[in-house]
Protein backbone atom coordinates (compact mmCIF):
# COMPACT_ATOMS: atom_id res chain seq x y z
CA UNK A 1 0.00 0.00 0.00
CA UNK A 2 1.48 3.62 -0.86
CA UNK A 3 2.39 5.82 2.12
CA UNK A 4 1.30 9.27 2.41
CA UNK A 5 3.99 11.92 2.58
CA UNK A 6 5.41 12.84 4.70
CA UNK A 7 6.04 9.45 6.54
CA UNK A 8 8.55 8.02 5.36
CA UNK A 9 10.53 6.49 7.73
CA UNK A 10 12.18 2.88 7.03
CA UNK A 11 9.86 1.33 9.85
CA UNK A 12 7.00 2.79 8.58
CA UNK A 13 7.55 1.72 5.20
CA UNK A 14 7.41 -1.58 5.19
CA UNK A 15 10.24 -4.41 4.16
CA UNK A 16 13.05 -4.14 6.70
CA UNK A 17 15.19 -5.99 4.04
CA UNK A 18 15.77 -5.21 0.09
CA UNK A 19 17.05 -8.08 -1.73
CA UNK A 20 18.75 -8.36 -5.34
CA UNK A 21 20.33 -10.60 -6.93
CA UNK A 22 23.46 -10.24 -4.95
CA UNK A 23 23.04 -7.86 -2.05
CA UNK A 24 21.02 -7.44 1.00
CA UNK A 25 19.98 -3.82 1.99
CA UNK A 26 19.14 -3.91 5.61
CA UNK A 27 18.77 -1.23 8.04
CA UNK A 28 22.10 -0.12 10.01
CA UNK A 29 22.05 -1.50 13.93
CA UNK A 30 24.98 -0.69 16.61
CA UNK A 31 26.67 -4.46 15.40
CA UNK A 32 27.24 -2.98 12.35
CA UNK A 33 29.31 0.52 13.72
CA UNK A 34 32.69 -1.05 13.35
CA UNK A 35 32.23 -2.28 9.78
CA UNK A 36 30.65 0.97 8.93
CA UNK A 37 33.45 2.90 10.54
CA UNK A 38 36.02 0.80 8.39
CA UNK A 39 34.43 1.11 5.00
CA UNK A 40 33.95 4.64 5.44
CA UNK A 41 36.96 5.83 6.97
CA UNK A 42 38.57 6.95 3.38
CA UNK A 43 39.10 10.11 2.01
CA UNK A 44 38.03 9.15 -1.67
CA UNK A 45 34.68 8.57 -0.34
CA UNK A 46 34.51 11.89 2.16
CA UNK A 47 35.57 14.00 -0.94
CA UNK A 48 32.16 12.91 -3.27
CA UNK A 49 29.71 12.66 -0.54
CA UNK A 50 28.18 15.88 1.40
CA UNK A 51 28.10 15.06 5.10
CA UNK A 52 30.56 12.05 5.81
CA UNK A 53 33.63 13.82 7.89
CA UNK A 54 36.99 12.86 7.09
CA UNK A 55 38.56 10.78 9.14
CA UNK A 56 35.52 8.91 10.34
CA UNK A 57 35.62 7.36 13.16
CA UNK A 58 33.81 4.52 15.18
CA UNK A 59 32.03 7.49 17.21
CA UNK A 60 30.79 8.99 13.83
CA UNK A 61 29.16 5.58 13.28
CA UNK A 62 27.67 4.92 16.57
CA UNK A 63 26.13 8.68 16.36
CA UNK A 64 25.24 8.37 12.64
CA UNK A 65 23.14 4.90 13.69
CA UNK A 66 21.56 6.02 16.93
CA UNK A 67 20.14 9.32 14.80
CA UNK A 68 18.88 7.05 12.47
CA UNK A 69 16.34 5.32 14.53
CA UNK A 70 14.80 8.17 15.32
CA UNK A 71 14.97 10.39 12.30
CA UNK A 72 12.45 10.36 9.80
CA UNK A 73 14.53 12.24 7.25
CA UNK A 74 16.42 9.61 5.88
CA UNK A 75 15.95 5.98 4.73
CA UNK A 76 19.20 4.39 5.07
CA UNK A 77 20.24 1.18 3.64
CA UNK A 78 23.53 -1.09 4.76
CA UNK A 79 24.19 -2.33 1.65
CA UNK A 80 25.58 -6.26 2.49
CA UNK A 81 26.93 -9.19 -0.13
CA UNK A 82 27.64 -12.40 1.16
CA UNK A 83 26.52 -11.11 4.39
CA UNK A 84 30.01 -8.42 4.28
CA UNK A 85 29.22 -5.46 4.96
CA UNK A 86 30.41 -3.38 1.65
CA UNK A 87 28.80 0.12 1.58
CA UNK A 88 25.24 2.64 2.13
CA UNK A 89 22.25 3.69 0.32
CA UNK A 90 19.45 5.51 1.15
CA UNK A 91 17.00 8.59 0.44
CA UNK A 92 16.93 11.56 1.98
CA UNK A 93 13.44 13.30 2.74
CA UNK A 94 14.39 16.34 4.46
CA UNK A 95 12.47 17.95 1.08
CA UNK A 96 9.98 15.90 0.62
CA UNK A 97 8.48 16.45 -2.21
CA UNK A 98 12.54 15.93 -3.49
CA UNK A 99 13.86 12.83 -1.96
CA UNK A 100 17.35 12.48 -2.58
CA UNK A 101 19.22 9.48 -3.26
CA UNK A 102 22.73 8.70 -1.89
CA UNK A 103 25.39 6.32 -2.10
CA UNK A 104 28.74 4.92 -1.51
CA UNK A 105 30.73 1.59 -1.58
CA UNK A 106 33.96 1.05 0.70
CA UNK A 107 36.89 1.61 -1.85
CA UNK A 108 37.67 -2.25 -2.14
CA UNK A 109 34.35 -2.88 -3.04
CA UNK A 110 34.37 -0.60 -6.23
CA UNK A 111 34.06 -1.74 -9.85
CA UNK A 112 31.86 -4.93 -9.33
CA UNK A 113 28.68 -3.39 -10.17
CA UNK A 114 27.55 -3.41 -6.33
CA UNK A 115 26.37 0.50 -6.58
CA UNK A 116 24.25 0.64 -9.07
CA UNK A 117 21.92 -2.71 -8.26
CA UNK A 118 22.03 -1.21 -4.67
CA UNK A 119 20.39 2.59 -6.03
CA UNK A 120 18.14 0.52 -8.34
CA UNK A 121 16.22 -1.43 -5.78
CA UNK A 122 16.60 1.82 -3.54
CA UNK A 123 14.75 3.59 -6.40
CA UNK A 124 12.35 0.90 -6.67
CA UNK A 125 11.63 0.69 -3.07
CA UNK A 126 10.83 4.45 -2.88
CA UNK A 127 8.30 4.52 -6.26
CA UNK A 128 6.74 1.67 -4.69
CA UNK A 129 6.51 2.53 -1.03
CA UNK A 130 5.77 6.14 -1.58
CA UNK A 131 3.29 8.26 -3.80
CA UNK A 132 6.38 10.87 -4.97
CA UNK A 133 6.49 12.25 -8.43
CA UNK A 134 10.33 12.05 -8.89
CA UNK A 135 13.74 11.57 -6.89
CA UNK A 136 16.76 13.73 -7.18
CA UNK A 137 20.63 12.93 -6.64
CA UNK A 138 23.49 14.70 -7.67
CA UNK A 139 27.22 13.74 -8.56
CA UNK A 140 30.52 16.41 -8.08
CA UNK A 141 31.24 17.33 -11.36
CA UNK A 142 34.41 15.59 -10.84
CA UNK A 143 32.79 12.07 -10.30
CA UNK A 144 31.99 10.57 -13.13
CA UNK A 145 31.48 6.99 -11.72
CA UNK A 146 28.25 8.21 -9.52
CA UNK A 147 26.94 10.04 -12.20
CA UNK A 148 27.21 6.80 -14.66
CA UNK A 149 25.56 5.58 -11.77
CA UNK A 150 22.64 7.56 -11.71
CA UNK A 151 22.13 7.71 -15.86
CA UNK A 152 22.17 3.75 -15.75
CA UNK A 153 19.32 4.39 -13.51
CA UNK A 154 17.63 6.59 -15.50
CA UNK A 155 18.26 9.83 -14.19
CA UNK A 156 18.31 13.23 -16.19
CA UNK A 157 20.97 16.52 -15.59
CA UNK A 158 18.61 19.10 -14.37
CA UNK A 159 21.93 21.81 -13.94
CA UNK A 160 24.86 22.51 -11.73
CA UNK A 161 24.45 23.31 -8.16
CA UNK A 162 27.02 24.39 -5.76
CA UNK A 163 26.74 22.20 -2.33
CA UNK A 164 29.13 22.28 0.36
CA UNK A 165 31.08 19.06 1.50
CA UNK A 166 32.24 18.63 5.31
CA UNK A 167 35.31 17.00 4.31
CA UNK A 168 36.02 19.53 1.92
CA UNK A 169 35.00 22.36 3.93
CA UNK A 170 34.26 24.02 1.37
CA UNK A 171 31.36 24.07 -2.04
CA UNK A 172 31.56 22.68 -5.09
CA UNK A 173 30.00 22.30 -7.95
CA UNK A 174 27.38 19.61 -8.60
CA UNK A 175 25.66 18.01 -11.24
CA UNK A 176 21.91 17.44 -10.02
CA UNK A 177 19.98 14.85 -11.42
CA UNK A 178 16.32 14.18 -11.65
CA UNK A 179 14.28 10.52 -12.19
CA UNK A 180 10.56 10.99 -12.58
CA UNK A 181 8.23 8.19 -11.83
CA UNK A 182 6.95 8.24 -15.72
CA UNK A 183 10.62 7.77 -16.68
CA UNK A 184 11.26 4.79 -14.12
CA UNK A 185 8.13 3.04 -14.79
CA UNK A 186 9.05 3.29 -18.73
CA UNK A 187 12.41 1.80 -17.39
CA UNK A 188 10.46 -0.80 -15.78
CA UNK A 189 8.38 -1.94 -19.10
CA UNK A 190 10.75 -1.69 -21.27
CA UNK A 191 11.18 -5.75 -21.05
CA UNK A 192 7.67 -6.59 -22.40
CA UNK A 193 8.64 -4.31 -25.61
CA UNK A 194 11.60 -5.25 -26.58
CA UNK A 195 12.44 -7.00 -29.99
CA UNK A 196 11.54 -10.85 -30.34
CA UNK A 197 14.54 -13.04 -31.57
CA UNK A 198 13.98 -14.94 -34.72
C1 LIG B 1 30.37 6.19 -6.85
C2 LIG B 1 30.65 4.76 -6.43
C3 LIG B 1 29.54 4.27 -5.50
C4 LIG B 1 30.71 3.91 -7.71
O1 LIG B 1 30.98 2.58 -7.36
P1 LIG B 1 31.17 1.50 -8.54
O2 LIG B 1 31.36 0.19 -7.94
O3 LIG B 1 32.24 2.03 -9.44
O4 LIG B 1 29.77 1.64 -9.31
P2 LIG B 1 28.94 0.66 -10.25
O5 LIG B 1 27.92 -0.07 -9.46
O6 LIG B 1 28.43 1.54 -11.34
O7 LIG B 1 29.97 -0.37 -10.85
C5 LIG B 1 30.96 0.08 -11.71
C6 LIG B 1 31.39 -0.93 -12.73
O8 LIG B 1 31.39 -2.24 -12.21
C7 LIG B 1 31.48 -3.08 -13.37
N1 LIG B 1 30.95 -4.42 -13.08
C8 LIG B 1 31.74 -5.47 -12.78
N2 LIG B 1 30.97 -6.55 -12.54
C9 LIG B 1 29.68 -6.17 -12.70
C10 LIG B 1 28.44 -6.85 -12.60
N3 LIG B 1 28.38 -8.14 -12.27
N4 LIG B 1 27.30 -6.16 -12.82
C11 LIG B 1 27.35 -4.86 -13.16
N5 LIG B 1 28.50 -4.15 -13.28
C12 LIG B 1 29.66 -4.81 -13.04
C13 LIG B 1 30.73 -2.40 -14.47
O9 LIG B 1 31.54 -2.40 -15.60
C14 LIG B 1 30.49 -1.00 -13.94
O10 LIG B 1 30.93 0.04 -14.79
P3 LIG B 1 30.18 0.47 -16.17
O11 LIG B 1 28.75 0.69 -15.83
O12 LIG B 1 30.88 1.71 -16.57
O13 LIG B 1 30.37 -0.64 -17.12
C15 LIG B 1 32.00 4.64 -5.68
O14 LIG B 1 33.02 5.07 -6.55
C16 LIG B 1 32.03 5.44 -4.40
O15 LIG B 1 31.56 4.99 -3.37
N6 LIG B 1 32.60 6.68 -4.50
C17 LIG B 1 32.71 7.57 -3.35
C18 LIG B 1 31.35 8.03 -2.86
C19 LIG B 1 30.50 8.61 -3.97
O16 LIG B 1 30.99 9.13 -4.94
N7 LIG B 1 29.18 8.53 -3.76
C20 LIG B 1 28.25 9.11 -4.68
C21 LIG B 1 27.99 10.50 -4.29
S1 LIG B 1 26.36 10.93 -4.71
Amino acid sequence: MLQDIPTPTLREAGPCVLETERLMLRRPTLADVKAIAALANDRRIAEMTRRLPHPYLQDHAIEFVRTLANDARETVFLIENNFVPVGMVGVDWREPDAPELGYWLGVEHWGQGFATEAARATIDFTFEEFEVEHLVSGARVANPSSRNILEKCGFQWSGVELHRFAALGSSTPVDRFRLSRSVWASLKNWGNSTRRAR
